[in-house]
Formats: C-alpha cells, structure tokens, sequence
C-alpha cells in the first residue's frame, strides 16, 4: 500500500480512536453471559481483532450529521457484534480452520456451541439497539439481518456453480454491502436526518461495501496466507466464483474455462495451484476489470455524498474508497 494511503488510514483510526476505544469496551461489556461458554467464545471473537471497519463508518457518519449522542458508541457496538455473529456463523458453514490469524471458533468450541453464541449475539445485538427506542433502527437492523442470512444462504445454493453477474453481486450486497449501507444510514437515523439525506448516506454505504469486497475477493487470490489471515484461494477452495473469476469465465479459453471449472465443482485443486488460476485471470485481464469495477463503485460511493457541506469528516469519508480499494489485506 502506497504511504499516503497508509498515512492517512492513521490518522482516521486517531481521530476516531477515543470513540472507538469506547466501542470495544461497550462489546466486553455486552458479550457477558451467565454461561461461560458464551463469554468465552465471544471474548475470543473480540480480542481476535478484525479493522473495525463497520463501527468507523457509523461513527464518520454520526459525525459528518453532527450527532454527538451517546447512541452512536452504543450502536457501533451494535453492528460489530451482528458482523461477529454473522463471522462465527460463516465459519461453521465454510468450514473454515482460520479467522483473523487464529483457529477459527469452531474449531475450538465446536459447531453446535458456536451456532448458539450466534444467535446470542444476534439477540445481544438487538436488546442494546432497543434502548434507543427507535423503530427505524430497528426496522434497518431486522431487514438487514434477514438479507445477510438470506445472502449466505443463497450462497450455499449457488456453490460450486458459475453464477452470473448479476447474481453476483446480489450475492455480495447481501453479505458485505447492506451492513457498511446500514452503518452509514445510522448517522442519519440518529440525527433525525431527513429521508433523503439517509438515502445519500446508504448510498455511500451501499457502493462502498460493494468496492470493499469486490476488492476482498480479489486479495483471496493474490495476497498472501499472512496478510489474509486464512489460506490463500479459500474462495474457489469453497466453490465461490467471484467477479475476476466469473470475468475470466466469459473471456478466456476451453481449457482455462474446464480448469477453473474443475477447481470450483470439485471444493479442491487436485494438481492445479492457486497460482494457476491467478495466471489465468491476468491473461484474460480479469483482475484489472475487478478493479475498474470497485473503482466504479468507489466513485459513486463519492458522488453519494456531493451535496453534503465541506467539512474535515466529508473529506475523510471521500476519501475512504480511495483506501478500500488500495488495500493490501
Ligand atoms: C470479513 O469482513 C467478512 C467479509 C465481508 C468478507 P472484514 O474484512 O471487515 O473482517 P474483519 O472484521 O476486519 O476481520
Ligand atoms: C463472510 O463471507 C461472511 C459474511 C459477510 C456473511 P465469506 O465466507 O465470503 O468471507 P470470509 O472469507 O469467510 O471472511
Ligand atoms: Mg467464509
Ligand atoms: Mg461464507
């Protein structure tokens, strides 16, 4: 990642690094149950990090409103613990050994107590979102929940298959992009912001999420193991053709299309590397059309927020899709 990007990302988490102090202290707070099973697996998922990218939008947001509440600590709680809980989830569906860099919760709980310390921070999530006594709130959140659990399973039945474009990205507003949507919507919700205004923000939210994982889904294939956290290639290991994959699809040869298609049927490569496939799409020109994409969404998450006045939160949430699209994990 180039410096200036990195400078920069610095000096958001620094002003916004008080609040989000706050937040994490909100979430230990919150994942205490008088069963130990699911303070621990909760306390693990929490001190196993992740960026806090969720709780940063809704705090730029709340901020870029001029709300000053204590409701938006509270609910960047919130939207961490419905991310946790929608991770701990995925975890046991995927299958996976590794999150973040460590084993996976269910490979250390199991996946019978891990689904339930799920839905207990499902139901955590929203017994916090209440005490706001906001039915818009609510109303985002519920909505929300339900696309995300209908997106995963969506995508179970779509695994293993090439989907279409379209489809795709259904796929991956449902899982990534309506989360960063509501985060954004929050701020105006919280300020009592008009319609339109809250539109403006989902917006934002919306085609920032959009960027932040067509981006994430090209890093499976080409960072390494380290930055990722998790293997390289878990994507296609899964049976998930994403855009640079689904770009080669349409582009490239009989042969390429049969060896990408044998590694997303069989869930494995079977003498085929990860390396292989990454070869295929940069003949085809499949991850710089991935990246043309995000940098479109990128760039209509910018214009989402053109007639908000000038401030120093605007110009960080304008740039913010800059930094999504430039990360390197
Ligand atoms: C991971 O999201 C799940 C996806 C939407 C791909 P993040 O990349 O934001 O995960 P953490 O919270 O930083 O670990
Ligand atoms: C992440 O989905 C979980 C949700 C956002 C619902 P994936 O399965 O595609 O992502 P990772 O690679 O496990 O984070
Ligand atoms: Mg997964
Ligand atoms: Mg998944």
């Amino acid at each position: 990642m180039n410096t200036t990007v990195t400078r920069n990302a610095k000096e958001v988490f620094d002003l916004l690094h008080d609040d989000l102090a706050a937040i994490e202290r909100e979430f230990g707070r919150d994942t205490v149950s008088s069963v130990r099973a699911i303070t621990e697996i909760g306390e693990y998922l929490r001190a196993g990090g992740g960026k806090r990218l969720r709780p940063a939008l809704l705090l730029l947001s709340c901020k870029l409103m001029n709300y000053t509440g204590h409701g938006a600590i509270k609910l960047g709680a919130v939207v961490e613990i419905i991310h946790t809980a929608t991770l701990v989830h995925d975890d046991i569906i995927d299958e996976a050994q590794t999150r973040r860099g460590r084993p996976a919760a269910n490979t250390q709980w199991g996946n019978a107590k891990c689904v339930l310390a799920g839905d207990w921070l499902y139901m955590q999530a929203f017994k916090i979102a209440v005490q706001e006594r906001n039915f818009h709130i609510l109303d985002a959140l519920i909505d929300l929940t339900q696309a995300m659990v209908e997106g995963e399973l969506l995508q179970i039945e779509r695994l293993g298959k090439t989907i279409t474009m379209d489809e795709h990205f259904e796929l991956i507003y449902r899982k990534t992009a309506c989360l960063f949507s509501v985060c954004m919507k929050m701020g105006g919700i919280l300020a009592n912001a008009s319609e339109a205004d809250q539109q403006r923000l989902a917006e934002y939210g919306r085609n920032l999420g959009m960027a932040f994982q067509i981006v994430d889904d090209v890093l499976d294939l080409t960072a390494s193991e380290e930055v990722l956290g998790k293997p390289v290639a878990s994507d296609l290991r899964e049976g998930k053709a994403t855009m640079a994959v689904l770009h080669a699809l349409e582009h490239c040869t009989q042969t390429e299309r049969e060896t990408i298609e044998s590694v997303l049927s069989n869930g494995g490569f079977n003498g085929i590397t990860p390396a292989d496939i990454v070869a295929i799409l940069s003949r085809n020109g499949s991850i710089d059309a991935a990246y043309a994409r995000a940098v479109e969404f990128s760039n209509k998450a910018r214009e989402a927020l053109c007639t908000f006045p000038d401030s120093e939160i605007k110009r960080v949430l304008l740039w913010v899709p800059e930094f999504v699209v430039e990360r390197e994990s």
